[in-house]
């Protein structure tokens, strides 16, 4: 997805969007209009419980909103046909825990994300390669996860995120496990992804100084959008 085939409009466009959880008495969320240009940087940040994960995972299309359009690059995610598809092609997810499997590689992790793609097998290994080196961990690609530290875990996460060159990456607390100097360093690294690579970033933190990062801070309350 390229800025010429988004013909100007934003990246990702929300209207009017409300989630009901099934039990039908959490409103988690209540109205959200927002749009997020190619390239940006945004975070998303307010108390826990006021829909910031609920808000992430109904864009990467990992949920159904109650009602309400959602478009990401050119997929109205109403209309999603495959949403397996739509993920593995536009979407990069990070999360709080990075979700690798244990008892394979840091190489291994990375490659099996492309698992789904059309890339043969020696293009997947070198591009995992590549990937792990661009987050400064390519010495690390023969342990398994249990064997390296907290942000060492998270960079695999980011290169796996990466491995189909997603058009947007999104990440929940992505640094909420992690102590100060790896937190620094992942969000440096989505710094140089979206510099680099123009890589659209949502980035969900509780925590306003990783909020802070960002090029725009968007603040939610109970649901709804309160600032800017
Ligand atoms: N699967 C679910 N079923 C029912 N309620 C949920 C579910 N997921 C989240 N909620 C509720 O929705 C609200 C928003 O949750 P969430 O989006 O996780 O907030 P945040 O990420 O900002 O902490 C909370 O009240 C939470 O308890
Ligand atoms: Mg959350």
């Amino acid at each position: 997805m390229s800025e010429g085939e988004l013909g100007g409009r934003p990246m990702i466009e929300t209207r009017d969007v409300t989630k009901v959880y099934a039990d039908g008495k959490v409103r988690a969320l209540d109205g959200v209009d927002l749009s997020v240009e190619p390239g940006e940087f945004v975070s998303i940040t307010g108390p826990s419980g006021c829909g910031k994960s609920t808000l992430l995972g109904l864009l990467a299309a990992l949920d159904v909103p109650t009602s309400g359009t959602i478009r990401v690059g050119s997929y109205d995610l109403q209309h999603l046909r495959d949403a397996n598809r739509f993920r593995r092609q536009e979407v990069g997810l990070v999360f709080q825990f990075h979700n690798l499997l244990p008892r394979l590689s840091v190489l291994r992790n990375v490659e099996i994300a492309m698992m789904g793609s059309q890339r043969p097998r020696a293009e997947r290994s070198r591009r995992a390669l590549g990937l792990l080196d661009d987050v400064g961990i390519v010495g690390l690609a023969d342990r398994r996860p249990p064997q390296l530290s907290g942000g060492e875990r998270q960079r695999v996460a980011v290169a796996r995120a990466l491995a189909n060159d997603p058009s947007v990456l999104f990440a929940d607390e992505p640094t909420g496990s992690l102590d100060s100097s790896s937190v620094a360093t992942v969000l440096g690294l989505f710094e140089k992804l979206r510099s680099d690579r123009g890589v659209t970033i949502v980035l969900v933190s509780h925590d306003d100084a990783v909020a802070a990062t960002a090029d725009r801070i968007i603040h939610m309350l109970d649901g709804r959008i309160v600032a800017p």
